[in-house]
Order: structure tokens, then C-alpha cells, then sequence
């Protein structure tokens, strides 16, 4: 199941780097520096993973990348699709998490416990920006307005994180 997750956050970090290019391409940079920022985000966590499981001695495989989208017709598209891989990663979290409880595997019950918490963070910081872009309407540079203002198209460090092969970027 980790081994799954590593993929599962790999891939979500090549999606990441697909919607800020597309954002890119339209010369909405907040947007696209917003999700290049996620991108590193979702590699960082794919190595947290891969990071534990060279401490428990687990075999590690780096899989190639799945499906991207590159495809969108308009701006709700990307942070629609965002918002609803966020909440498969919160049920793959959870999953996750169950089945350590289930194999009363206390260490690795304990090192799900940030990426539950995390999860809680994204799900929400998306959907809010999912809302913005609702009530913005076709006038795309409140949006842009509202990530500069609110700093969400910087990076933040979570000093809390567990450790990252190679180290967090
Ligand atoms: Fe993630
Ligand atoms: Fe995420």
C-alpha cells in the first residue's frame, strides 16, 4: 500500500506540473506558481514514504508516472480536477492509516498520522480556492488577486514533516 501511494503522489505531483503549465500558458502566473509549488509539495510527500520505507527496510520501486491530463476547456477545470484528486488522496490516506491500526503496526499507524492532517489542509485550502473561482465568474484575475493576497502562491515549509529522501524541496 505505500508502494501504491508513492505512485499515487508522484503522480499527483506530474499532474500538478501540468495544470501550472497550463495556467502558465495563459499567463495566469499565480495560478501556475501556485501549482508548481503543489507539485514539489506532492513529491516531497511521495519521497516522505519512500524515505520511511527505506528506514523499515521495505524494497522500493520508483514507478514511471500515470495518466496526466493536459486538457481543459476552462479555468474551474484544473482546480475541479485538483480538488477531487485531493479528496482520493484523503481516502487512500485514510485506507492507509485503517490498515496500520488493523495490523497493530503502531509505527507506521504513527507515520500516517501527519499525511492525515495534511490531507485535511488540502482538501480545504482546494475547495476554498474552487470557491474563489466560482465567484470570480469570468473575471479569472480576481483570482490571482486573491492568491497574491493571501500568500498562497509561496512556499510554505512544514517544519513538522517527516523526513525526505534526499531532502524536502
Ligand atoms: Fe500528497
Ligand atoms: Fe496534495
Amino acid at each position: 500500500m505505500l508502494q501504491q501511494q508513492v505512485h499515487n503522489e508522484f503522480n499527483a505531483s506530474q499532474q500538478y506540473i501540468a495544470i501550472a503549465v497550463w495556467f502558465d500558458g495563459r499567463d495566469l502566473p499565480r495560478l501556475a506558481r501556485f501549482f508548481y509549488n503543489q507539485s514539489v509539495e506532492e513529491r516531497n510527500h511521495a519521497l516522505a514514504i519512500v524515505q520511511y520505507m527505506l528506514d523499515t527496510d521495505h524494497h522500493v520501486d520508483i514507478p514511471g508516472s500515470g495518466d496526466v491530463r493536459n486538457e481543459f476547456s476552462k479555468v474551474a477545470e484544473p482546480i475541479q480536477l485538483a480538488l477531487d484528486q485531493e479528496k482520493e488522496v484523503s481516502a487512500d490516506i485514510e485506507e492507509l492509516a485503517r490498515a496500520a491500526r488493523a495490523a497493530d503496526d503502531h509505527t507506521s499507524e504513527q507515520f500516517m498520522q501527519w499525511f492525515l492532517k495534511e490531507q485535511v489542509e488540502e482538501v480545504s485550502q482546494m475547495g476554498t480556492l474552487r470557491n474563489v473561482v466560482d465567484m470570480a465568474g469570468d473575471n479569472v484575475f480576481e483570482v490571482e488577486n486573491y492568491l497574491a493576497r493571501e500568500g498562497l502562491d509561496t512556499e510554505e515549509t512544514d517544519s513538522d514533516m517527516p523526513p525526505v529522501a534526499g531532502g524536502a524541496r
